[in-house]
């Protein structure tokens, strides 16, 4: 008893199924493709899928997942070899 492993890994999948915003229901999917489309503020963020646009509880968290999309986008595109 107390000896059991448990697989825990399941937060490190990439579903990115997690709600960011809940007023407009905006997952780190959604500002994932948002950043693959260019967004690349706080501002455009809002405007392309209405985080933030109630409470605002969300536009801190939002701002750094978009900041970490962008840096995941960035780095994608950098490993990619040129033509
Ligand atoms: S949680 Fe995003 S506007 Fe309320």
């Amino acid at each position: 008893m107390g000896d059991e492993v448990v697989d825990n890994d399941s937060h490190l999948s990439d579903n990115r199924t997690m709600y960011i915003c809940i007023c407009n229901q905006v997952t780190e999917r959604d500002i994932q493709h948002a950043a693959a489309e260019g967004c690349s503020s706080l501002r455009q963020l809002k405007a392309q899928t209405g985080l933030g646009t109630q409470c605002g509880t969300c536009c801190q968290d939002g701002k750094e997942v978009l900041k970490c999309c962008m840096a995941e986008n960035k780095a994608m595109n950098e490993a990619e070899p040129a033509l």
